[in-house]
C-alpha cells in the first residue's frame, strides 16, 4: 500500500521533529520555532493518525502532552492529573464547541466563565492546613517537578491562606507568568551582563522557575493567577466554577481580574473580541481566551476526551510569531547618515499583516543575533509594534553562510562610514553630499509635524530624485508645473494640489521651521524650546554653544549639533533661500518673546489622539500658558480630548471656551487666532 507507506514515513518524520521541539521547549526552555509552527506539525500528525489509526503508537507525541521532567528536580506525582485544553482557532470552532456542550447536556443555553489564556506555565500549589507545602510544574500531566523553593519567591503566591475557613487540603492550579514590563527589564539586564536574551516572557518565566538556585528565581519578576483546582478536602464544595474562584479570592489567592461570566456563544465571541482589542494594553501576555462551562455538575457530566476537558476550550488569537527566511540584507542610510541593516524577508503573514522587511537595528544587534542571509528566522509582530527578528533557527541554517558586517563605505555615496566610540550607530560621513541623507531630509521636511506639505510623501520624493528635480529642501519651492507633469502618475489635478500644498506650507511657525531643518537631536520639543527662548531665527543662527545651553533641556551635545549646523555655509544657504522663497511665521514669536499665551490658563481633559497629556502641557507652557488641574472662573480654555470628564460640563456652566483636539492643534499653530 504505497499511500500507507508514505504516511508512515511522514508520521515518523513528524514525530521525530515534535519530540526534538518538545525537548527544546520543555526541558531546555529554549524553543526554536514559533508555537504556530509547532501547532501545525502536531495538527498534521493528528490528522494523519486519524486517517491511518493502525499507525498510532503508544509513544506518539499525540498521546502524551509535555515532556519528562529535568533529572535534577524531585518528581511530583499529580494525584489529579493536570490536563491540557483543546484549541479553537475560528468562530466556527467555538460554535462547534458550544453545540457539543449543549447537545451532550441536552440544554438550550449555557453559562460560561471566560478567562484570559495566560502565556506562562501551569503550576500546582498544594496548601495543607492553609500552608503552602508544595509547588509543582505540570510536566507531562501525570508527573511534574518540585519547584516549591522557587515558587516561594513569587510574591503573588501566598505562603499562608487567609480567612477563617481554612481547608485541610487545597491544591490549586494556575499560571506563573512574567509581566511584560518585568520581561523587558530582565532582557535589558541580560544584554548588559552579556547574557542571552529570552525570546519571550513565557520562556523567561519557565527558565526562571527551572532554577536549582532559588535566589536566581527571586531576582526575576514573576507573578501568578489561579484558575483551577486539583485535590481538595470534601469540606470544600462549590456549585459553579465562578463560585470556586470567589472562594480562592477570599482565601487570598490571586485570581485574574479580567475573568467574567457570560451566556451563550455570542457573548463568548464578544469577550474574545474585547480582550483581543485590550491585548496590547494588558500588563501580561495572553495568547487567547479560555471558555469554561460554569456549572460544576455539568462539568462532571461532560468529562474528558483524551487529555482535555469537554467542558472547556482555548480560543487562540492569531499567531504573533511565525517563521520566515532572510532573502537579503540591505543597508539603508537615514537622514542623519545612520546605517541601518534591514532584512528582506520571504513574505509572511504574522500579527495580522504581511511582513516583508524587518529592521536589524545596528551592528551590535546583528552580531548578538548573528542573522545571516539564507537564515530561517522567527518574526514577531505584536500589536502595532514594528516587526522584529526574534532569533535564528540555527538547525535550519544552510551550509555556506557568512556573518553579515556593515560596509565601511556608504552604499549610496561611497563616503567613509564611521562609528563613534560608545555609540551603537555607524554613520555615513557624506552629510548633504550623500543623496540618501538629502532625500531623507526632504521627507522629514515635508512631514506632517514639520512643514506639513500635504501629498508630498516618500514615493514622490523618490521620484523627484530619480528625475533630478530637487537637491535640497529649498528646491521644493522652485518646482514648476511642467517639471511635475513629466513625472509618472502626476496628472494636472495632482500637480495643482501639490503646488497649492507647497505654497500653503510657506505660512508656518518658527518651531515647525526649526524642527523641519532636521538638525540632529532637535525634535519638536527642543525646537519649541529654542523658539520660545530666542524668538528669533537670526539669534539662534548666531548663538554659540554656551548661549544655546541656556535654553531649558539643551545640553552640550544638542547645543553642539545646533551650532555646527548653522556654521555650515551650505546649511545657511538653504535656510536663506527658504526664507527668500517666502517662508514666514507670525511675528509674535519674534516680537513677543514667544509668550503669546502669557497669563492664559488651560485645563486638559480626556485623551488626545496625537499627543500625550504631558506633551500637550509642555507645548502650552512653551507658549507661556499656565496649565492647571481643575476648572474655575479663572480658567480661559478647556481642551477636551476623547472621553472627557465632568470638567467639560463645568466649563460650559461657567461659559468657558472648550476646544476640541482639532481646534487645540490649530491654537498651537496660530495662537493669535484664539486671543
Ligand atoms: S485551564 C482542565 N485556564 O493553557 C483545564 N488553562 O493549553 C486546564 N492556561 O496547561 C487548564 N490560562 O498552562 C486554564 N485561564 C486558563 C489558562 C490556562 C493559561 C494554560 C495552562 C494549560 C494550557 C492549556
Amino acid at each position: 500500500m504505497p499511500k500507507e507507506k508514505s504516511a508512515t514515513q511522514r508520521i515518523n518524520s513528524l514525530r521525530e521533529q515534535i519530540l526534538e521541539h518538545n525537548h527544546k521547549y520543555y526541558v531546555l526552555d529554549a524553543p526554536e520555532i514559533p508555537d504556530a509552527e509547532y501547532d501545525r506539525l502536531m495538527l498534521e500528525l493528528q490528522s494523519l493518525e486519524k486517517e491511518f489509526p493502525q499507525l498510532v503508537t503508544e509513544d506518539s507525541p499525540t498521546q502524551r502532552v509535555g515532556a519528562e521532567p529535568l533529572k535534577e528536580f524531585v518528581q511530583v506525582k499529580h494525584r489529579v492529573p493536570m490536563l491540557s485544553l483543546g484549541n479553537a482557532f475560528s468562530d466556527d470552532d467555538v460554535q462547534d464547541f458550544h453545540h457539543r456542550v449543549t447537545e451532550h447536556l441536552d440544554a438550550d443555553g449555557m453559562e460560561y466563565v471566560v478567562e484570559p489564556k495566560l502565556d506562562g506555565l501551569a503550576i500546582s500549589l498544594r496548601y495543607e492546613s492553609g500552608i503552602l507545602v508544595q509547588a509543582a510544574t505540570r510536566g507531562d500531566g501525570a508527573t511534574g517537578e518540585d519547584v516549591t523553593h522557587n515558587i516561594r519567591t513569587v510574591k503573588s503566591v501566598p505562603l499562608h491562606l487567609r480567612g477563617k475557613n481554612i481547608p485541610d487540603l487545597l491544591e490549586v492550579r494556575g499560571e506563573v507568568f512574567m509581566p511584560k514590563k518585568g520581561f523587558e527589564q530582565l532582557n535589558a539586564r541580560q544584554v548588559k551582563a552579556g547574557e542571552k536574551e529570552f525570546a519571550n516572557p513565557r520562556n523567561a518565566a519557565a527558565g526562571s522557575l527551572r532554577q536549582l538556585d532559588s535566589s536566581i528565581t527571586a531576582s526575576r519578576p514573576l507573578s501568578m493567577y489561579i484558575y483551577g483546582v486539583g485535590e481538595k478536602s470534601d469540606s470544600l464544595e462549590w456549585s459553579t466554577h465562578h463560585e470556586m474562584l470567589s472562594t480562592f479570592k477570599n482565601l487570598g489567592l490571586p485570581v485574574c481580574p479580567e475573568i467574567q461570566k457570560v451566556q451563550g456563544v455570542q457573548e463568548l465571541l464578544g469577550y474574545y473580541q474585547n480582550l483581543g482589542e485590550k491585548r496590547n494594553s494588558l500588563p501580561y501576555e495572553i495568547d487567547g481566551v479560555v471558555y469554561k462551562v460554569n456549572d460544576l455538575s455539568f462539568q462532571t457530566r461532560l468529562g474528558f476526551v483524551s487529555r482535555a476537558p469537554r467542558w472547556a476550550i482555548a480560543h487562540k488569537f492569531p499567531a504573533q510569531e511565525e517563521l520566515s527566511k532572510v532573502l537579503d540584507i540591505d543597508v539603508q542610510v537615514g537622514r542623519t547618515g545612520a546605517l541601518t541593516p534591514v532584512a528582506r524577508l520571504e513574505p509572511i503573514f504574522v500579527g495580522g499583516v504581511t511582513v516583508t522587511n524587518a529592521t536589524l537595528h545596528n551592528q551590535d544587534e546583528l552580531e548578538r543575533k548573528d542573522i545571516r542571509i539564507g537564515d530561517t528566522v522567527i518574526i514577531r509582530r505584536a500589536g502595532d509594534v514594528i516587526p522584529q527578528v526574534v532569533s535564528v533557527v540555527l538547525s535550519k541554517r544552510p551550509e555556506k553562510t557568512e556573518k553579515f558586517k556593515l560596509p565601511d563605505k556608504c552604499p549610496v555615496c561611497d563616503s567613509a562610514v564611521i562609528r563613534v566610540e560608545g555609540e551603537a550607530v555607524a554613520r555615513c560621513t557624506g552629510g548633504l553630499y550623500c543623496a540618501a541623507q538629502r532625500k531623507e531630509a526632504i521627507k522629514h521636511f515635508a512631514s506632517r509635524k514639520a512643514m506639513d506639505i500635504d501629498g508630498l510623501g516618500d514615493k514622490l520624493v523618490d521620484q523627484f530624485f530619480e528625475a533630478d528635480l530637487i537637491k535640497t529642501v529649498a528646491d521644493l519651492y522652485q518646482l514648476k508645473v511642467d517639471d511635475l507633469l513629466k513625472l509618472e502618475r502626476m496628472g494636472e489635478k495632482s500637480v495643482d494640489n501639490l503646488l497649492v500644498a507647497i505654497e500653503k506650507s510657506k505660512k508656518t511657525t518658527l518651531p515647525r521651521f526649526l524642527f523641519s531643518l532636521g538638525i540632529r537631536e532637535v525634535g519638536e520639543a527642543t525646537a519649541l524650546a529654542l523658539a520660545s527662548h530666542f524668538a528669533d531665527l537670526e539669534k539662534i543662527e548666531a548663538a554659540d554653544s554656551d548661549t544655546l545651553q541656556k535654553v531649558p533641556d539643551v545640553g552640550p551635545v544638542v547645543a553642539k549639533h545646533i551650532a555646527v549646523f548653522f556654521q555650515q555655509p551650505h546649511n545657511r544657504e538653504v535656510v536663506d533661500s527658504l526664507l527668500k522663497a517666502g517662508i514666514a511665521w507670525p511675528a509674535y514669536v519674534r516680537e513677543n518673546t514667544g509668550q503669546i499665551l502669557d497669563k492664559k490658563t488651560f485645563v486638559l481633559t480626556g485623551t488626545l489622539s496625537s499627543m500625550g497629556r504631558s506633551e500637550a502641557k509642555a507645548k502650552l507652557q512653551a507658549l507661556g500658558a499656565k496649565v492647571t488641574g481643575s476648572v474655575s472662573k479663572n480658567t480661559h480654555f478647556v481642551v477636551a480630548g476623547a472621553d472627557p470628564g465632568s470638567k467639560v460640563d463645568k466649563a460650559k456652566k461657567l461659559e468657558i471656551r472648550v476646544l476640541d483636539e482639532e481646534e487645540f492643534e490649530q491654537l498651537l499653530k496660530q495662537p493669535d487666532e484664539y486671543l
